[in-house]
């Protein structure tokens, strides 16, 4: 088949999976890829069954909100083409929209250096990681121990397998460090909590496979984004009120000074010619330095998102968020 009648037949494949399976364009494209190449021996129900998901918990995930942004028809954009072009995600976490779209040239990166590590091994070296998860017991004195452990001393098998433990067995999936950066999260109760998580981890490596993941503050990896680019933003979020901040993922804050630096690099970025989209609280601070910039075509979503945002169970409210668009 000659490489024109093969990307007919991809779009067509792809617009066909786009209607049938409900997925979206980004990730009907690349199964169709899959599939023309030979690469689907199941066909692509089976791939969206058994599609990798993020392997951790995390606060802030986007999971429950991509449906929104979809039917706010923002997400993905129509104008970004991912054979061209690529996506970044410079505030990674847990990774819900980068699992959701699987581009084929994603940028994935994170100030929180276990937490990159993590993703590393589990690119690069998962039947380790797995094996070392295998050994993890669920139990509080196991837990107090191996928290107590200094990343530092550790292999990066070891700092991947003891981060997703972590985050398996402690309170709520929390991440929080102390002044120090020790990681501070009680045990959790949970009843029988899935530490190793097999098929989704293999399946995890696999999406990671064509990524570059880095350590890095946001800004510096935005340099090298360029027109045509996709890029979601995800920071911690401005909190709704001061009590209710819970934005701890590093030892460092992210407040109005920090805020308006990303507001301005997400100006730079439309500048640029880039597809940005950014998430938030729906908060007066927040409304007021995107409203600013508004003129250049810039809007304002509101989103529903119920999700929790405090801690402590009695202080929980459900928040709203905005979804900030250049196109
Ligand atoms: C709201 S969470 C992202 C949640 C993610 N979208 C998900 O679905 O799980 C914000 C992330 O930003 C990271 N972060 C905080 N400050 C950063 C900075 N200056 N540069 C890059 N990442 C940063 C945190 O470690 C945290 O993982």
């Amino acid at each position: 088949m000659s490489a024109v009648t093969n990307d007919a037949v991809i779009k067509k494949a792809a617009k066909v999976y786009q209607a049938e399976f409900g997925i979206n364009r980004i990730y009907a494209h690349v199964l169709a890829v899959k599939n023309v190449t030979g690469k689907l021996p199941l066909g692509p129900s089976h791939a969206i069954a058994h599609k990798a998901k993020p392997f951790i918990k995390w606060v802030g995930g986007k999971r429950q909100l991509l449906k929104q942004f979809k039917e706010l028809g923002l997400y993905p954009p129509d104008g970004f083409d991912p054979v061209r072009h690529r996506y970044f995600e410079p505030f990674v976490g847990g990774g819900a929209v980068f699992f959701d779209l699987e581009p084929e040239k994603a940028y994935l990166s994170d100030s929180n250096a276990e937490l990159v590590t993590t993703y590393k091994v589990i690119r690069d070296d998962v039947g380790s990681l797995i094996k070392s998860l295998k050994k993890h017991r669920y139990e509080e004195k196991y837990y107090y121990k191996v928290r107590a452990q200094d990343p530092v001393s550790l292999s990066d098998v070891e700092v991947a397998s003891r981060f997703i433990f972590l985050n398996r067995a402690g309170f709520n999936g929390m991440y929080r460090v102390n002044k120090s950066g020790k990681f501070n999260i009680p045990f959790g109760r949970h009843s029988n909590p899935l530490i190793c998580d097999v098929e989704n981890l293999r399946k995890v490596s696999e999406t990671l496979q064509h990524t570059e993941i880095k350590v890095a503050d946001y800004k510096k990896v935005l340099r090298y984004a360029q027109k045509g680019d996709f890029i979601y933003l995800d920071p911690p979020y401005y909190p709704v009120s001061k009590t209710a901040s819970f934005t701890a993922y590093t030892a460092e804050e992210f407040l109005e000074k920090e805020q308006i630096e990303l507001r301005d690099t997400f100006l730079e970025l439309h500048k640029r010619g880039c597809f940005v989209m950014l998430s938030n609280s729906d908060t007066p601070f927040i409304n007021k330095i995107y409203t600013e910039i508004k003129d250049r075509k810039i809007n304002i979503h509101k989103i529903k998102a119920g999700r929790m945002i405090n801690s402590d169970a009695s202080k929980r409210g459900k928040i709203n968020e905005v979804l900030v668009t250049n196109y």
